[in-house]
């Protein structure tokens, strides 16, 4: 089949099988790039196709007419897909120390330094050598002796997962690895962290507004319900006035559909920014709790589903309980709702529906920068890592996004609308005003 390849700019007619990788392809044009094994071993072939960070060598062609490929971003351009890998990525004088026995992160041992994860980490066009992950790929972690300072370092990541997402390693960068070494930095390396854990041990929420409980241990029935629904309400649904009035609209919503909402009393905060940021002892005690309490208003309701309007608690419910179906606001979103031209989707990390693609908007997937622990952490960091978002979000009108703590985080930086879908949508006349 005839392609066309756009590489920086320039155009290339080529035939090509679907099976062929775009290494091979491109090995036939009279361009520069770097190469070496050709089957995804040694790193050196990464290059941003069609958008997205990716090995050549291990990308197919499949049935694309065109391909645009443009050279990583993150070092000096040569010429072409050509970089400058030997450029000083790293600063020398500020090597990290850790204490820690390097088996506990085998999966480290398979990086190929394709650096694709840096080239989409938001923390690193900011901090550099600075974060998590430039610290990995500079070996600096098999180092012996704990070096303070460069504990906070650790903290400069959003956990966003972007990383994750494209190594083509497969390493959980956050989940195994800087999730892991956070446990293991002294406390006294993040005190507002250390302030947070005393928050929930004493509270059993994040944040530090008083409880509002008016809809906690509510049941909200509907005549022969399709189903009955358990709500979590998260931190955010039982502090913050603007997510209780969320939550209100949300379970108006589900009764609309056909559920009964049941809301326990008992619930408390999810566990998901303490793990983040290494307090794995007290997550594991919050995960047991809410375990217990789902369970007993499961039975007692014959309510099999749980759901939630936090992306954030909805991921930790689906990937560190033990939960038979979790579901969030977008699972529920069957009809179609207007939404005026101009809106932005800012997509939260943690989401997995693409509500984007669902509804034809313009779309962001930067990380707004607060999440991690990175906002509690040190705000202005927080700040800077999400300042890539905002510029692409302040090109439109209004901002859509399904995440409290994005809501919270884009308000403070944006001076265009943030809202929730819900917040503007009307069931009865569909639309987002
Ligand atoms: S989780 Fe996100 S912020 Fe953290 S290192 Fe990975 S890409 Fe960077
Ligand atoms: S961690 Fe993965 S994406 Fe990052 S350099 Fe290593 S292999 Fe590449
Ligand atoms: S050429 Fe070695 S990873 Fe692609």
């Amino acid at each position: 089949m005839h392609r066309m390849i756009r590489i920086n700019g320039k155009e290339y007619e080529i035939d090509a099988d679907d099976r062929q990788s775009i290494l091979q392809i491109i090995n036939q044009l009279p361009v520069s790039f770097h190469s070496n094994c050709e089957y995804g071993k040694c790193g050196s072939c990464g290059a941003i196709i069609n958008g997205k960070p990716n090995l050549m060598c291990k990308e197919l062609v499949g049935n694309r007419q065109e391909i645009k490929l443009e050279p990583l971003t993150i070092f000096p351009h040569i010429r072409d897909l050509l970089v400058d890998f030997n450029f000083d990525l790293l600063r020398q004088d500020a090597l990290p120390k850790f204490d820690f026995d390097y088996k506990e992160m085998q999966q480290l041992r398979r990086c190929i330094e394709c650096f694709l994860c840096l080239e989409v980490c938001p923390a690193f066009k900011s901090f550099r050598d600075k974060i998590p992950i430039s610290m990995i790929l500079n070996k600096q972690l098999v180092r012996k002796s704990i070096s303070q300072s460069i504990q906070s370092h650790l903290f400069n990541c959003t956990s966003c997962n972007s990383c994750s997402e494209v190594c083509p390693q497969e390493i959980e960068i956050f989940e195994k690895v800087v999730r892991r070494l956070r446990g293991l930095a002294p406390i006294e390396a993040h005190p507002s962290h250390l302030k947070l854990r005393k928050r929930v041990e004493k509270t059993g929420r994040s944040m530090s507004k008083e409880i509002d409980d008016t809809l906690l241990g509510k049941k909200f029935e509907v005549e022969k319900p399709i189903d009955n629904l358990i709500l979590f309400l998260g931190c955010f649904g039982t502090l913050k006035k603007r997510f209780q009035e969320l939550n209100r609209r949300y379970i108006e919503f589900l009764n609309q559909l056909g559920y009964s909402v049941i809301i326990p009393r008992e619930q408390i905060c999810c566990g998901s920014p303490l793990s983040k940021i290494g307090f794995e002892d007290l997550f594991q005690k919050l995960v047991d709790w809410n375990s217990q309490v789902f369970f007993v208003h499961q039975r007692l309701y014959d309510a099999e589903i749980i759901t939630s309007l936090c992306p954030g608690c909805v991921s930790a419910l689906k990937s560190q309980y033990h939960l038979k179906e979790i579901r969030n606001f977008a699972d529920f979103l069957e009809e179609e709702i207007e939404i005026p031209k101009g809106t932005y989707y800012h997509q939260p990390c943690h989401d997995e529906s693409r509500l984007a693609e669902k509804f034809n908007l313009k779309e962001n997937v930067l990380c707004c920068g607060a999440g991690g622990g990175s906002r509690s952490f040190d705000p202005e960091v927080s700040r800077q890592i999400g300042s890539l978002a905002v510029d692409r979000l302040s090109e439109g009108e209004r901002v859509m996004t399904t995440c409290p703590f994005c809501i919270t985080q884009l308000e403070t930086m944006l001076s265009i609308p943030v809202f929730h879908p819900l917040e503007r949508f009307n069931k009865k006349e569909r639309y987002i005003n």
